[in-house]
């Protein structure tokens, strides 16, 4: 029994799923003729409240649009320095957009609105980048899954408002911090301009993620998604996979962040671990003590043992619980950690 703990998109479609894939009515989207895929977007646009959404080949997609949409060449973008975006998107704010970033130091993955307002260049300094747009990722994959605090992004609205900046949430993982917090799509679509979520992730879909925002901005994201070359055509067949899942799979997540805790505690009891995270969701971030034994070290020990895990540079390592991790391997999981 493989137990694979290196992202929760590593699941396979379940059998409920298949069938609806299999079953699904398609037609060419890059006509916007295909219904399963005009479904799912109706779907998401009224789920958050928002005018429109469009359906993408991945996050790092439907990001690079969002930030191709607010902004222009030269200018500047705001983000934590733990952020997706800026550090495993290929540099892609750069090449697509011609932006930079302006980082802030953050609480694991997360900002305050005062941070965010200290990271905005004088409008009429013109020797700065122009900032035009705010960018926040929920739950913060980079800062062990953690969940923002709504009050705060509700601040950073206000700044956005005041400062006329975009605001764009990437919540490739924004289902589990909803489960985890109890809110709403909806509260979520009154606050941002764009949002992205993803659907290959927890929700364990084979491929997919949206973009949700004003009508007008999904007709411009259309034409960058074109240039971008990510029109898929027959793709009913993954929004099939992806109805399935927002019907199926999005309130099973507090599983997979009840067993991340577990595997936490496990964790932390241990001598050789220095350090775990606080887990929020199904993202655990820790680290070894080298005097015991060097991360690579421990990664190869849960490799021998069939279980395979995820260095994340500066001796910290990730597990992360999703659909595809059974009770059956959480036990074992939890017993050989007791043992190693
Ligand atoms: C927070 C976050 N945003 C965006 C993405 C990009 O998604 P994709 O792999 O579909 O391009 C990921 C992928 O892991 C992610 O963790």
């Amino acid at each position: 029994m493989l137990i694979n703990l290196i992202s929760d998109t590593v699941t396979k479609p379940t059998k409920g799923m298949l069938d609806a894939m299999m079953s699904a009515a398609v037609g060419d989207d890059v006509f916007k003729e295909d219904p399963t895929v005009n479904a799912l977007e109706e779907k998401v646009a009224k789920l958050f409240g928002m005018e429109s959404a469009l359906f993408f080949p991945s996050g790092t997609m439907t990001n690079q649009t969002a930030i191709k949409l607010h902004t222009q060449p030269g200018e500047q973008l705001i983000c934590d320095k733990y952020a997706h975006i800026y550090n495993y998107e290929g540099g892609g704010v750069s090449f697509n957009s011609g932006v930079s970033c302006r980082l802030v130091d953050g609480d694991r993955g997360t900002m305050t609105a005062a941070q965010v307002v200290a990271s905005i260049n004088p409008p009429d300094f013109y020797h700065s980048p122009l900032t035009t747009l705010v960018c926040v990722e929920n739950t913060a994959n980079k800062g062990s899954g953690t969940c923002w605090d709504f009050q705060e992004l509700q601040k950073i609205k206000k700044v956005c408002d005041e400062h006329q900046l975009g605001y764009h949430l990437d919540g490739a993982r924004l289902w589990n911090a909803m489960v985890e917090k109890n809110e709403t799509a909806l509260q979520y679509g009154q606050l941002f301009d764009t949002i992205s979520v993803c659907l290959s992730k927890g929700l364990g879909c084979p491929v997919g993620s949206l973009l949700i925002g004003t009508k007008e901005h999904m007709n411009k994201a259309l034409r960058i998604r074109k240039i971008f070359g990510g029109g898929m055509r027959q793709s009913g067949f993954l929004a099939a996979a992806a109805i399935y899942a927002l019907d199926n799979h999005v309130d099973r997540l507090a599983e997979d962040h009840k067993k991340a805790k577990e595997i936490g505690k496990a964790l932390s009891v241990k001598s050789f671990i220095k350090k775990v995270e606080p887990i929020e969701t199904n993202i655990v971030i820790f680290e070894i003590d080298e005097s015991f034994m060097t991360s690579d070290q421990f990664v190869h020990t849960l490799k021998e043992k069939d279980i395979l895990i995820i260095g994340m540079g500066q001796g910290k390592l990730r597990m992360v619980t999703h659909l595809d991790y059974t009770d059956e391997m959480h036990e074992k999981l939890l017993k050989q950690l007791v043992a190693i």
